[in-house]
C-alpha cells in the first residue's frame, strides 16, 4: 500500500511516500525549483517521490497535511473580529485561499493527472497538528511516548500535548491562536531584524551574546505564562491578528525604540533581546514538558513543529526536563508535516502495524531524497569536460579527502541520497577543519557569503562524542546543542566590547572553529551503521590529526536550497572558493577546472538575502 502525503502553500512544500508502512522517500520542493522555502504546489517532489517508490498508477491514499477550510475559518474570524484595520491584510490573503488553499483535493487530482497517476479514491485531511504529532511519534524508536508539537499556528492550534502509543496517537490537550511560542519567537526574529520563518536560527544563534535582561519585560507585560506551560499574549502589543506586522508601535516603547532595519549593525540590544526570548522559550518548553510528564505518565518524549528545531532549547530539556529520552523529528517544520501525514494515513487510518525496537528510528538517516549513480555523475562530468579522478577504493577516497582537510582546505561532500529536513548530514555537506581559529572567517566569507556570528555545526564520530563534547546520547540529525568538554576548552571569558566582530574570531577550544561563544555546539553524531561513507572520512581525519571532529556546513551558499543534484553541486563549487569538490567516489579540484563565466552579479544578490 502506497500512501503519500503531501504538505503545501504555507512554507517548506514537501512530499513524503509510505509503503507498507515505511518512509521510503520524502523531498522539499525547493531542492528541485532552486527556490528556498518554495511554498507551491510540490509537484516535482511528488513526482520523484512516485518514482523512487516505483509506483505505477498512482498512490492508493494521498494525505494533506492540514485542513484548510477550518484554516479559513479562523481568518474569517479574525477578520471580523478586528474589523476594517484587517482589511488589507485579508485582501492581501484572499486570492491565496480563492485559487489555491481551499481547492487541494481538485489541485492534488490535477497534479497527479499531469504526472501521468490518477487520482486515489482515499483523500485525507489530517489536522495540522496532527500532522506534526504523527511524524513526531510514528518515525520514533518508542513504543509509547508524550508528544509535544509547537509551532506558529495550524488551523488553531498553536501547540499540542498527547500520547503516541503502538500505532495510534491521540491529542489530549491544544493551544489556541492567536497565542503562541512560534508566533511569539517570529516576532522577536522580526523585531530584531531577521527574516521570520528562516531567521529564527539567527536570533538563537546571537543568544549566547547577550544578556537575559528583557525577560521580566516579556514575561510581566507581554504574556501570561501558567504553571502548566500554556499562556495568554497581550494582543495589545502584536501585530500579527489582522495587521500587516508581527509587533507595533507600543512594542516598540517597550524595547526602546523601533525594530533593527535588516542588514544594519547588530547592537547589544538585539543580542540582549535574543538571550531573553530564548530564555522564556526554554522556560515554556520545560513548563510543558513537566506538565505532560505528569499528565501522561510518559516516560519518553517526542517532539516536531517548528519550536522544535530550536535545538538550544532541546538540549536543555534533555538536560533538565522530566523525560529520560527525547526523540525529535528532524524535519520538524512544515516539510516533515509531509511525512507526518502520510504516516497518519497507514497508522491512524489504515491500523498498519508498528512495530519499534526502542532504539532504530524510521527516519532512515533522514537519507530520503534523490540519489545519482556512478555511472551518472561520470556521465555528467565527461560531457562538460570538468576534470576530475575517480578514486573507487573507499579507505584510500576516504583517506585523500581527510588529507585535505588536514592541509587546510575546504571540500564539498555530495554522496548518496539527499537530506530530508533542513539539516546537511554529509551526504549535501561543504566540511572543513574545525581546529583552525580561521576557519569559521573563511568559510562565511568564502563559501557561504556571509559575515555571521554563528559558528558552524561539528560532526563528530558517534563513538567519540562523549570525549569532546558533554553529551552522552547520539544527534544523529543536528538537533541537540551540547557543550565542549571542560578540558578541551582554552582561552578565558574576559569582557568582551559591545563588537560582535571582535567576538567572533575569539579561540575558545581546541576545535574553535565549531565554538559558540558559551563553548556550546551543534553537535552531529556520525555512525557508521548509518553514514559509512562520512563515518569513514571523519575516521581517515582522525588517523591523520587524531581529531574525529569535522565542521558540517550545508551545501549552499546563502538564500539558497541546499544542493540536489550533481549538477547543482558543481556550480556552487564553481561559484564559491571551494578548493574541492567530491561527487561519489570523483574527486574535482578547483585549480584543474576550466574557468567558470558568469557574472559576480550572481553572489551579490545572494549576499543581500
Ligand atoms: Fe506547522
Amino acid at each position: 500500500m502506497n500512501i503519500l502525503g503531501i504538505s503545501a502553500f504555507y512554507h517548506d512544500s514537501a512530499a513524503a511516500l509510505v509503503r507498507d508502512g515505511e518512509l521510503v522517500a520524502a523531498v522539499q520542493e525547493e531542492r528541485f525549483t532552486r527556490r528556498k522555502h518554495d511554498e507551491r504546489f510540490p509537484i516535482n517532489a511528488i513526482r520523484y517521490c512516485l518514482q523512487a517508490g516505483d509506483v505505477r498508477d498512482g498512490p492508493d491514499a494521498v494525505v494533506y497535511y492540514d485542513k484548510p477550510l477550518t484554516t479559513f475559518v479562523r481568518l474569517l474570524r479574525t477578520y471580523l473580529q478586528v474589523g476594517p484595520a484587517g482589511f488589507r491584510s485579508f485582501r492581501e490573503a484572499m486570492p491565496l485561499w480563492m485559487n489555491r488553499k481551499l481547492w487541494i483535493p481538485y489541485l492534488i487530482e490535477r497534479g497527479l493527472g499531469e504526472l501521468g497517476y490518477r487520482m486515489p479514491r482515499d483523500l485525507y485531511l489530517t489536522e495540522h497538528h496532527e500532522s506534526h504529532a504523527a511524524s513526531a511519534f510514528f518515525p520514533s524508536p518508542f513504543a509509547s511516548a508524550a508528544v509535544l508539537t509547537f509551532d506558529g499556528v495550524g488551523e488553531w492550534a498553536t501547540s499540542s500535548i498527547g500520547v503516541g502509543e503502538g500505532n495510534r496517537i491521540r491529542i489530549d490537550r491544544q493551544m489556541l491562536f492567536p497565542h503562541s511560542l512560534g508566533l511569539l519567537y517570529s516576532a522577536f526574529t522580526s523585531y530584531c531584524g531577521f527574516r521570520v520563518n528562516s531567521g529564527e536560527y539567527k536570533l538563537m544563534g546571537l543568544a549566547p551574546y547577550g544578556e537575559p535582561r528583557y525577560v521580566d519585560h516579556i514575561l510581566d507585560e507581554l504574556m501570561d505564562l501558567r504553571e502548566d506551560g500554556s499562556f495568554r499574549m497581550n494582543m495589545r502589543y502584536f501585530g500579527y491578528v489582522g495587521g500587516m506586522t508581527m509587533t507595533n508601535r507600543r512594542f516598540d516603547g517597550l524595547f526602546g525604540g523601533p525594530p533593527r532595519l535588516p542588514e544594519s549593525e547588530i547592537t547589544r540590544r538585539e543580542m540582549d533581546l535574543a538571550r531573553s526570548i530564548q530564555v522564556v522559550t526554554e522556560e515554556i518548553v520545560l513548563r510543558m514538558a513537566r506538565h505532560a510528564a505528569a499528565t501522561t505518565g510518559q516516560r519518553d518524549a517526542c517532539l516536531a513543529g517548528g519550536v522544535a528545531l530550536n535545538c538550544v532549547a532541546n538540549g536543555r530539556l534533555l538536560r533538565e526536563g522530566p523525560f529520560a529520552r527525547i526523540w525529535v523529528q528532524p524535519a520538524a517544520g512544515d516539510a516533515g508535516g509531509a511525512v507526518g501525514a502520510a504516516l497518519y494515513g497507514w497508522h491512524q487510518i489504515a491500523g498498519g502495524t508498528r512495530e519499534p525496537d526502542g532504539v532504530t528510528d524510521g527516519m532512515s538517516g533522514a537519507y530520503l531524497g534523490p540519489e545519482f549513480s556512478g555511472e551518472e555523475i561520470g556521465r555528467y562530468l565527461r560531457h562538460h569536460g570538468y576534470a576530475h579522478e575517480e578514486v573507487p577504493d573507499p579507505d584510500r577516497w576516504a583517506h585523500r579527502i581527510a588529507e585535505l582537510l588536514a592541509e587546510g582546505r575546504v571540500v564539498g561532500l555530495f554522496v548518496g541520497r539527499m537530506e530530508f529536513g533542513p539539516r546537511a548530514l554529509g551526504h549535501r555537506s561543504i566540511l572543513g577543519d574545525p581546529r583552525s581559529p580561521s576557519m569559521q572567517s573563511i568559510m562565511n566569507l568564502k563559501i557561504k557569503y556571509r559575515e555571521s556570528f554563528r559558528p558552524f555545526a561539528p560532526s563528530v564520530l558517534a563513538e567519540r562524542a562523549s570525549e569532546w563534547f558533554d553529551l552522552d546520547v547520539e544527534s544523529p540529525y543536528m538537533m541537540l546543542v551540547a557543550g565542549i568538554r571542560e578540558e578541551r576548552r582554552t582561552g578565558d571569558d574576559a569582557a568582551h566590547g559591545e563588537d560582535l566582530r571582535t567576538w567572533v574570531n575569539e579561540v575558545r577550544s581546541e576545535i574553535p572553529a565549531v565554538t559558540h561563544v558559551d563553548h556550546s555546539a551543534r553537535v552531529q553524531t556520525v555512525s557508521r551503521e548509518r553514514n559509512p561513507e562520512f563515518h569513514a572520512v571523519i575516521s581517515a581525519f582522525e588517523d591523520l590529526t587524531g581529531c574525529p571532529v569535522l565542521i558540517n556546513t550545508s551545501f549552499n551558499v546563502r538564500g539558497e536550497p541546499i544542493v540536489c543534484t550533481p549538477e547543482d553541486a558543481y556550480r556552487c563549487f564553481m561559484r564559491t572558493e571551494m578548493d574541492h569538490l567530491v561527487l561519489g567516489s570523483h574527486l574535482l579540484d578547483k585549480s584543474d577546472q576550466p574557468s567558470w563565466t558568469e557574472d559576480r552579479r550572481w553572489q551579490e544578490d545572494h549576499v543581500l538575502d
